[in-house]
């Protein structure tokens, strides 16, 4: 369970439903041995989802942490390098928040503070800038029974509690719709040319 040379974090802590263990970056290996909540499928069904994060975790720049209630995972968040069509492969600092989940019967409890909590401890953290791309089309209102707006303060308050804040862009997939959010976070030690080179990636006109 150690990625790059670096040990795992890992903390705990009891919800009402019971003990939890938030731990990472993980590996594939080790994913591979514990069981899969299989209400996590916001994003795909639960083990085709489980294939996913395994492909993250021993991708060279990708990052798993996940909340586990024993053997069972019952959340988790990714990180990893933006999808080579977008922009933002362009700016070799930027690392994608890719996804957070938290299974239905867990959620409210502080898991996914829990989890964004250690992962940007990871130190590796400060020389990148964290960056999530929030679709309206992938959020759980029924499951959260929120409306869109609500459900839109709850995310950026979580990931605002990370450190992420809103900020503006004309990509087209955020501006696709009202809802829409691009959030980021510039680790402590980034250099100004590379939040310049943000900067300018975030304005780019589509013909760049
Ligand atoms: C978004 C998600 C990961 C939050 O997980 P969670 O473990 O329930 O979140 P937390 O318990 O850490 O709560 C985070 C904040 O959201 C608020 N919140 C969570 N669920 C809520 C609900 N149903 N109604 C109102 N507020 C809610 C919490 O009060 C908390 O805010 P606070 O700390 O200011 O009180 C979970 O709802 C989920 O898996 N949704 C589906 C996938 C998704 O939309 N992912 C985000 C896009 S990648």
């Amino acid at each position: 369970m150690i990625k790059d040379g670096r040990d795992i974090g890992r903390t705990q802590f009891h919800c009402e439903k019971g003990p939890i263990v938030i731990e990472g970056p993980v590996t594939g290996e080790y994913v591979s041995g514990l069981e899969f909540d299989e209400r996590l499928n916001n994003f795909r069904v639960a083990r085709k989802q489980k294939d996913c994060l395994c492909e993250i975790a021993d991708s060279p720049d990708g990052l798993l942490y996940i909340a586990r209630h024993f053997n069972t995972i019952i959340g988790y968040v990714t990180f990893h390098d933006p999808d080579p069509l977008t922009r933002w492969v362009k700016h070799p600092k930027i690392l994608e928040l890719g996804a957070v989940e938290v299974s239905p019967s867990w959620r409210g409890q502080k898991i996914a503070r829990h989890m964004l909590r250690l992962a940007f401890a990871n130190p590796l953290m400060r020389e990148r800038i964290v960056i999530t791309m929030e679709y309206c089309w992938h959020w759980d209102l029924e499951g959260c029974g929120m409306n869109l707006w609500n459900y839109q303060k709850m995310l950026t308050s979580l990931f605002g509690s990370a450190g992420l804040m809103k900020v503006s862009t004309n990509d087209p997939e955020i501006t696709e719709h009202p809802a829409n959010v691009l959030m980021a976070r510039i680790g402590e030690d980034v250099s100004q040319e590379m939040i310049d080179l943000f900067d300018m990636i975030r304005f780019e006109s589509e013909s760049c």
